[in-house]
């Protein structure tokens, strides 16, 4: 990059010298987050386990002169999680180092306690609980060490007002917004930041992959009108993530303006 330009980088991008990881980067809100924290300067690194996905976000973020490095692999899987975190220290051009971690991936599963598919319980509990607590965790000790950074959990609404329409999901969701917390308090005094993000409804593959049907689920929410893009909530988790450094976020939930439950 011409010195001039990161002359002007440095002045006009908030996270410029910043490098984040985003998990679930291949889809939704994931996708929208990377790119959102790329249009500001911030070095990121894509995991998912869709890696052509992945290589077409990188294109578009190397199109918009952004710096990119993908990683493809299972964010269930400790050693997966291992090598993510691995390569992005040894990726040079994100400095050889990470100062965020936007932990996303994540899954949902229609249902209550006990209609949902309880042949799908494990491994959701191994992606939205296991997976993202291994990372928080790895990430924590590691920003412990640099004095500074941010952990950015992706909860949900339903993580905090448990509904039946997803209570199985929900209760994966106050899971890891209660390892989010506790997580906050034993990291403050190192100058690290833990942001729990909730969101409502959000348009993505989410619905799909949590077999959503009109009957149980889209004639429940029919009268909330425009739900939410991932836009809303890359925007959210980039506004976190650009205050003060003495400044944490810790809570934040966004919702449709339709959406009054949960
Ligand atoms: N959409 C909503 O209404 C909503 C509301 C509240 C909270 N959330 C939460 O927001 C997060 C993102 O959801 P979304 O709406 O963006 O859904 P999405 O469009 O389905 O995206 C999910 C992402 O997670 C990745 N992923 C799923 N399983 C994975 C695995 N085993 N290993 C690695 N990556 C995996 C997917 O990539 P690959 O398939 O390529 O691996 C994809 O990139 C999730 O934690 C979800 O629970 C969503």
């Amino acid at each position: 990059m011409a010195k001039n330009n990161q002359a002007e980088e440095k002045t006009t991008k908030l996270l410029y010298g910043k490098t984040a990881i985003v998990t679930g980067a291949s889809s939704g809100i994931g996708r929208a987050t990377a790119l959102k924290l790329a249009q500001a300067g911030a070095a990121v690194v894509l995991h998912a386990r869709r890696k052509d996905r992945l290589n077409k976000l990188a294109a578009d973020i190397q199109t918009q002169g952004g710096r990119v490095c993908v990683v493809a692999g299972d964010a269930a899987s400790v050693s997966h999680i291992d090598k993510l975190l691995k390569s992005a220290l040894n990726w040079k051009e994100g400095g050889g180092k990470y100062d965020i971690v936007v932990v996303n991936a994540g899954r949902g599963l229609a249902g209550s306690t006990l209609l949902s598919d309880n042949s799908q319980w494990e491994e959701l509990y191994h992606l939205n609980v296991l997976g993202a607590a291994y990372l928080m965790r790895c990430a924590a000790k590691y920003l412990i060490g640099r004095k500074s950074g941010d952990i950015v959990a992706i909860g949900s609404v339903v993580g905090r007002n448990i509904s039946p329409f997803s209570a199985f999901y929900g209760s994966s969701k106050f899971a890891i917004g209660a390892i989010a917390e506790g997580l906050r308090q034993e990291v403050c005094a190192h100058g690290v930041r833990v942001s729990l993000v909730m969101p409502g409804i959000v348009v993505s593959e989410f619905q799909k992959v949590a077999g959503y049907s009109e009957e149980n689920f889209y004639k429940g929410i029919a009268h909330m009108g425009k739900l939410l893009e991932p836009q809303a909530i890359a925007d959210g988790i980039c506004w976190l993530l650009t205050q003060p450094s003495n400044v944490n976020v810790s809570e934040i939930m966004i919702r449709p303006t339709g959406q009054n439950y949960p």
